[in-house]
């Protein structure tokens, strides 16, 4: 055990000596150019670095990187960072506002889709007691031109007793036009006209029927046919839309 201990004892000296004579060396490091002044360009290009390695003679020299620093002063470099980044700025704005315009512009109504958007009618051409039918955005429309005998059959129903109770003064603008979607508001079938038990119009497809003013009397439908938006901008013309 006792030449162990000797042995430890040496081996701890040696290793303590070590780092005291690898501290020995100095070192210097080369001085970073921050500044685009002259003088300190220079030296950065005259800087040296001493190997911090015992045995070691040569010294290596920095790369000279002054002929990438700005030549202009720092207040001029960070104005051309300010106008880049501005002008930068200014171009993507214009971009994203043209693009998304270009987007808008896309998704809206074309021209053609927004002349079928209103439908005329002359009204000239169409005898008492008689229907149209014309198609209005995809939709069938019913236009009827009434009798005095089924306006006044129209007026004589108790409202209170309908299932969607509307008078008929409600439904239409003058009383001989009566317009509405023949789109039946039970699941969307077309109604046939002068047809049902109330003289108006029957649905087939589950049996609804509404009288001659549009209003559901009978069946399984929950509401009156619609009335769609129209105007009579002067006397025997028709607007739907
Ligand atoms: S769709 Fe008209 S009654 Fe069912």
């Amino acid at each position: 055990m006792a030449p162990l201990t000797t042995m430890s004892r040496a081996l701890a000296r040696s290793a303590v000596r070590l780092p005291m004579a690898t501290t020995t060396a100095t070192t210097t490091t080369a001085i970073r150019a921050v500044s685009s002044t002259p003088a300190l360009r220079d030296a950065a290009a005259s800087s040296t670095f001493e190997s911090p390695f015992r045995g070691e003679s040569r010294t290596s020299k920095v790369p000279d990187f002054s002929k990438y620093m700005a030549k202009g002063s720092s207040s001029s470099n960070a104005l051309f960072s300010y106008f880049m980044v501005g002008a930068l700025g200014a171009i993507s704005a214009a971009g994203a506002k043209s693009t998304i315009q270009e987007f808008l512009v896309n998704m809206s109504a074309s021209a053609d889709v927004l002349a079928m958007a209103k439908v005329e009618v002359d009204l000239n051409a169409i005898p008492e007691g008689k229907n149209v039918i014309i198609k209005w955005r995809g939709k069938p429309v019913f236009i009827r031109h009434r009798t005095a005998a089924e306006i006044e059959e129209a007026n004589s129903v108790n409202v209170a007793s309908l299932r969607d109770p509307q008078s008929d003064e409600e439904r239409v603008k003058k009383p001989e036009w009566l317009v509405m979607l023949g789109v039946c508001t039970h699941l969307g079938c077309v109604p046939i006209g002068e047809a049902g038990d109330f003289g108006g119009w029957f649905c087939p497809c589950h049996g609804s029927h509404y009288d001659i003013s549009g209003r559901i009397r009978k069946g399984p439908a929950p509401l009156n046919l619609e009335i769609p938006q129209y105007d009579f901008p002067e006397e025997g013309k028709l607007v739907v839309g």
